[in-house]
């Protein structure tokens, strides 16, 4: 699907468009509808029941997203929170180079040495995309954005998190002591990260000002090389893009082959697995658009030891994306804020002193929530579908009287209300014909339409319609909630009355 529909389709509909687009809008800040905002809320939800069901100790917190200057110092951000940048000699603009080889040559050059940017740039002649000026060597640029705190002597230097991930660091001792110190702990922050890209683009995929959704589970490092839990994901088949084997573009190995031919821990790949898991089984991802990708000792964030990407492939941006990560972050972080801090990070679990290692599952919620969007995407001969898992949608589903006489506009308030009240995401609409009410919640993704119509006041059957098969059944009223539910958890529309149309 091309990257132009989406964005118009997405701006029509009320899922997501530029900010502030009344004035001369700034790049890589975008804002979401209703329709956006009702998806995301939904995904997250998702995500928090599924990755926090993965320890009875996991828990999500919040954290301020400004913190002092001293948070970033000891994390590495200030020093090492870098991106490779090239400037024009003559106009000043300044772009990403690996970008700009990415742009010519199609391949990823994330992660590549400076002086090696530089010597491509070079060999392939490449200008400014502004002004044709030539471009100087390609130096770093830090990605955090800096905020000044209170005003004379009492000013403060402080910055905006890059990762929400810190959040969860700077509390882990407080977190621990209130969970009545257990390993594994984990420590899970969905908020807003910011970083000063150089080159936003492609909208929601790099954004200035974005939401991520991350676990960190902190853990005795003696028991990585067992997960109590193994066994449940030992033969389950990872699909791994690794740095042996980059040709390949997907392989497929069992999570036991992962850890004895990869030379992975159990406690890593079991997590490997279970993030395969959340975007195959709950968000009914296409099992050939998903893959983890190895990423090679240059490419890797300067705080992981390892680091597969999770990414989806996109075709309107270009193929294999990164929309997460699964990062073994040894001890970087907590040594790294104890020696800052002067808190002592140890923790005494059973007479030994541990300074916990961390597991990070992160994902990029805005990117998720881009690649529902294409990967939903359906073109039919009469109505284009945004054909998204039923829980992903942003509603429930539609009430819709006949027509708005003789009481049917009542009787659908009423289901609507009821409906309402039985805990379902529904909307009401009454305006226009009802097949263009079906078009309407087809084009947002809702997964059923609720039909009131004259034999409803008659017999109180109403119609459910399937959004993908656009098959309708009579369902007494009373029956909905029980029906939608299952509905909801993956039945087909069959499994409720035979098929009137
Ligand atoms: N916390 C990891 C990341 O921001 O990619």
């Amino acid at each position: 699907m091309e990257y132009e529909k989406i964005m118009d389709m997405a701006k029509r509909r009320g899922i997501f468009w530029q900010s502030a687009g009344i004035y001369k809008p700034v790049a890589g800040f975008y804002d979401y509808g209703h329709i956006g905002t009702l998806i995301k809320r939904r995904w997250e939800n998702l995500w928090r029941e599924f990755f926090l069901g993965l320890g009875d100790n996991y828990y999500e917190i919040q954290a301020s997203v400004i913190m002092p200057e001293d948070v970033f110092r000891a994390s590495g951000h200030l020093e090492s929170f870098l991106d490779p940048v090239a400037k024009c000699g003559k106009c000043g603009n300044v772009e990403r180079a690996d970008h700009i080889l990415e742009d010519l040559l199609k391949e990823s050059f994330e992660g590549m040495a400076k002086a090696e940017l530089t010597a491509l740039i070079r060999k392939h002649n490449i200008k400014c995309e502004k002004c044709k000026g030539s471009l100087g060597d390609v130096e770093d640029r830090n990605l955090m954005f800096p905020v000044s705190i209170g005003t004379g002597k009492d000013k403060k230097s402080a910055y905006l998190t890059g990762e929400t991930a810190q959040g969860a660091y700077v509390n882990f001792k407080l977190m621990f002591d209130v969970l009545r110190r257990r390993l594994p702990m984990g420590l899970a922050i969905v908020g807003k990260a910011f970083r000063h890209e150089i080159s936003p683009r492609q909208a929601l995929i790099r954004m200035r000002e974005f939401t991520q959704a991350e676990l960190q589970i902190f853990f005795d490092s003696d028991a990585i090389n067992k997960h109590p839990r193994f066994d449940e994901v030992g033969s389950y088949k990872l699909r791994l893009h690794t740095t042996k084997n980059k040709s390949a573009g997907v392989e497929e190995m069992s999570c036991h082959d992962a850890v004895k031919g990869l030379h992975l821990p159990e406690f890593y790949v079991y997590h490997l697995a279970r993030v395969q898991q959340f975007y195959l089984d709950v968000l009914a991802v296409p099992e050939k658009a998903f893959r983890l990708r190895e990423l090679s000792a240059e490419e890797k964030a300067f705080y992981n030891k390892y680091h597969w990407d999770i990414q989806l492939n996109m075709e309107s941006v270009g193929g294999w994306k990164e929309v997460g990560g699964v990062h073994y972050r040894a001890d970087h972080d907590l040594k790294g804020h104890g020696e800052a801090s002067g808190t002592a990070m140890a923790v005494n679990i059973e007479g030994k002193s541990v300074l916990p290692h961390v597991i990070e599952i992160s994902m990029g919620v805005d990117r998720n929530v881009y690649a529902l969007v294409e990967l939903s995407y359906r073109e039919e001969k009469e109505r284009d579908v945004l054909a998204f898992p039923r829980k992903v949608a942003p509603f429930d589903a539609g009430i819709f009287p006949l027509v708005n006489k003789d009481g049917l506009e009542e009787k659908a308030r009423e289901i609507y209300e009821f409906l309402r009240g039985e805990g379902f995401q529904v909307f009401f609409d009454s305006s226009g014909s009802i097949g263009r009410r079906y078009r309407r919640i087809d084009e947002v993704g809702v997964p059923a339409g609720i039909t009131i119509d004259y034999d409803t006041l008659k017999d109180n059957d109403v119609t459910l319609r399937d959004r993908d098969s656009m098959k309708q059944v009579r369902v007494k009223i009373k029956d909905m909630p029980a029906v939608l539910r299952r509905f909801l958890g993956g039945e087909s529309v069959s499994a409720f009355g035979e098929f009137i149309n």
